[in-house]
This record gives structure tokens, sequence and C-alpha cells, in this order.
């Protein structure tokens, strides 16, 4: 039977909370079929790193690298504790992860399950899906500040575009178009940010040309972000830089159902490196240790890791699950409660 090496990072505030529930999931569902995974525990985040001073040492970073994939809770501190001043949880250990795994494609899928609990009055059906570059844009680290805290202090943050990491992820968009619902939407702000602007829009043009079948447009951030809340249907796949689709992102989550529901992963297409399943949500500190996060996203998180590993008939009984769940949700629930609610329902 197959076994698959999955690596598990915990990390901080509800991150073990939420993957607790994942794994009970992700046990329940592996426990009829015939594929066994074989999980390593990192011990990762602002927690370990108080307690060593450690981020990501090149032995983590190798061994990670050694799994076929990983599933991640959240990592990062408390924004603002002076503790972790020096630590760069975020830059140090997450995008140092999708950086040298290459999860070129950060995929996240927003969908309005029905039952969940939305704010817009009317929003009709939500389907759709980011698809956020993951190795570039204003991410790369590329910038720097000099004359630091005079008044003539410069802080510069470059973002990096380049034809090859802009094309592949285009590439990966279009394709996803074709088996989706055809439609391709470009989001970024040529307006202003005329040099990067033009580099995506000429690739998507380029592209294009390829997929006749699917239609192609485009919408400036701001009006994006106006029209994911007047007219979030519209959508189907966007295509969009990796800030800009960090942004959206937490705006989808929270249009469809909250942010405690929305799932993604960094993956690695080419299958070089392991791709990375994680919520879209960080570490929660306001709400850690009290059981009172959703593990739905991280468990909406599995789905994908195992539709990713080619388990479509587990990641389909972990969606209807979920489905499920949420269609006949009633009160209030503790982490636990939801995620045994959903392992029952398998
Ligand atoms: P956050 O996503 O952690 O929290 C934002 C709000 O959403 C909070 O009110 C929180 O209680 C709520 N929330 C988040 N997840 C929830 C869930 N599952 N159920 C119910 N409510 C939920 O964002 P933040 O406060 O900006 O960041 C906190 C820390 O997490 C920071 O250190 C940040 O850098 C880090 N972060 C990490 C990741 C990651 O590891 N992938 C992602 C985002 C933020
Ligand atoms: C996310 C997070 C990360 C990002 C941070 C914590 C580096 O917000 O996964 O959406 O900006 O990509
Ligand atoms: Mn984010």
């Amino acid at each position: 039977s197959r076994v698959v090496k999955l690596a598990v990072i915990p990390g901080d505030g509800i991150g073990p909370e939420v993957v607790a529930e994942a794994e009970k999931v992700l046990d329940a569902v592996t426990a009829t079929s015939d594929v066994t995974f074989d999980k390593t525990r990192f011990s990762l985040g602002a927690a370990r790193y108080l307690e060593t001073g450690d981020t990501l040492t090149d032995d983590d970073l190798q061994a990670i690298a050694g799994h076929d994939a990983i599933l991640l809770g959240a990592v990062g501190g408390t924004p603002g504790d002076p503790r972790l001043k020096d630590a760069n949880i975020e830059r140090g250990l997450l995008l140092k992860l999708r950086f040298t795994l290459d999860h070129y494609v950060n995929l996240r899928p927003s969908k309005l399950f029905p039952g969940a609990a939305g704010p817009l009055a009317n929003p009709g059906e939500i389907d759709f899906v980011v698809v956020r570059e993951g190795t570039e844009g204003p991410y790369v680290g590329n910038g720097g500040a000099i004359r630091t805290g005079t008044p003539h202090e410069v802080a510069n943050e470059t973002s990096v575009n380049t034809a090859f990491g802009v094309e592949r992820v285009v590439r990966y968009a279009f394709d996803l178009a074709e088996r989706r619902g055809k439609k391709l939407t470009l989001v970024h702000k040529t307006n202003v940010l005329v040099h990067a602007g033009a580099i995506w829009q000429r690739i998507v043009n380029e592209v294009a040309a390829a997929h006749p079948d699917v239609t192609v447009d485009y919408l400036h951030v701001d009006a994006a972000t106006i029209f994911l809340v007047t007219d979030p249907s519209r959508f189907d796949v966007i295509v969009t830089d990796n800030l800009f689709g960090d942004i959206l992102t937490d705006l989808a989550g929270a249009v469809t159902g909250g942010i405690g529901l929305a799932a993604s992963g960094n993956i690695n297409p080419d299958g070089a490196f392991p791709s990375m399943f994680e919520p879209v949500h960080g570490s929660a500190p306001d709400i850690a240790g009290q059981q009172k996060a959703d593990p739905t996203a991280a468990i909406l998180s599995v789905a994908l890791l195992l539709d990713h590993l080619g388990l479509t008939a587990e990641a389909a009984r972990v969606s209807a699950a979920v489905e499920t769940d949420i269609a006949t949700r009633t009160g209030a629930r503790t982490t636990a409660e939801v995620g045994s609610a959903i392992t029952a329902l398998l």
C-alpha cells in the first residue's frame, strides 16, 4: 500500500488547535483506504523561537523538503510583540518555506457553502479560486532602508515580477479556468504600477491566445474589492500577484462565511518539492488557547492536500462532510466539537 510522508507544522496560537482537528479528519478518512500517512511533527514558530532562538534551521528545511507534503496550522506571535522583533517568523519561516520549496501557485478557493453565515444579503452563487503568485512580488524582500530614524529616512520595498515567474502562474491559472467555468480575471493595478502591470497584462494576453475558450477580463485591485462584495458570483478564476492575492483572499474569506472556512494550498505544480497546505488565516492570538477557532479551514486544507496527492475520493469525502456540517450548524461549538462532528460525518 502507498505511504505518504507528511510533515506537520502545528505552529503558534490556534495553529495546534486547528491542526489537531485536521489530523483527526485525515486519520479517519485514510483509516479505510490503502494509503498510510507517515507523519513527522516539526515544532516551529514564535514559541519555538522564544525557547531556542531558532526560526528555521537548514536541518529543519532539509528534513521538511524530504516529505511528500506539508500540513501547516499557522505561525506568528501577537503583532507587535517586542520579543519577536528580530525573529521575523513570517519571512524567516513561512515565506522561506514557500520560496525554497518553490510554491509558485498559492491556490485559494472561495466557495459560499449552503448554510454558511456570510455577511451579504444576496450573495448569489459564490465559487471562485484565487491563483495568487507565491514566490515573487513585494514579498521577495528586495529593498532596504537608509538613514533610518532620521528625517531623511528612505525605505524601499521593490516588487519583483519576472517573465518566468509571471508566465508559469498565469499558465496554471488558464489551465485551471479550462477545467472550471472558463473565465479568468487578471487583478492588478496597471494604471499606477505601470511596469509590473505591463508584464502581467502582456503575459495574460499572450497565454490567452492559446486558450480561446477562456473569457478573459481585467480589474484594477481597488475595483475588484468592490465586486467581491457587490457581485462575487461574477468570478471564476482570479490570477494576481503575491500581495494583491493576500489581501483579496482575506476579503474573500470574510465574504464566504468567515476566515475560519478559508483553505489554501501552496503548490509546486512540477512536483520537485513538497506542496504545503494551510488555512488562509493566521495564529489568531486574540482567541488562542480557548477552543474558539473554527478548524474548518484547516480541514478543507486537508481536502486540498488529498486532492493534490491524487486521493480524490478521500478529498471528496472530506469536502462532503464539511458541507454537511456547515449546512447543519447551530449554536456555538468548541474547535474540537467541530472537528469531531466533521469526522463523524465522514
Ligand atoms: P489572523 O488571521 O490570525 O486573525 C484575524 C482575525 O480573524 C482575528 O480576530 C482572529 O481571531 C480571527 N480568526 C482567524 N482564524 C480564525 C478561525 N479559524 N476561527 C475563528 N476566527 C479566526 O490575522 P492577524 O491577527 O493579522 O495575525 C496573527 C498572527 O498570525 C501574526 O503573527 C501574523 O503574521 C500571523 N499570520 C500567519 C499566517 C500563516 O501562518 N499562514 C497567516 C496570516 C497571519
Ligand atoms: C497568508 C499570510 C502570510 C502572507 C504572512 C503571514 C507572511 O498573511 O498566508 O496569507 O502574507 O502570505
Ligand atoms: Mn494573509
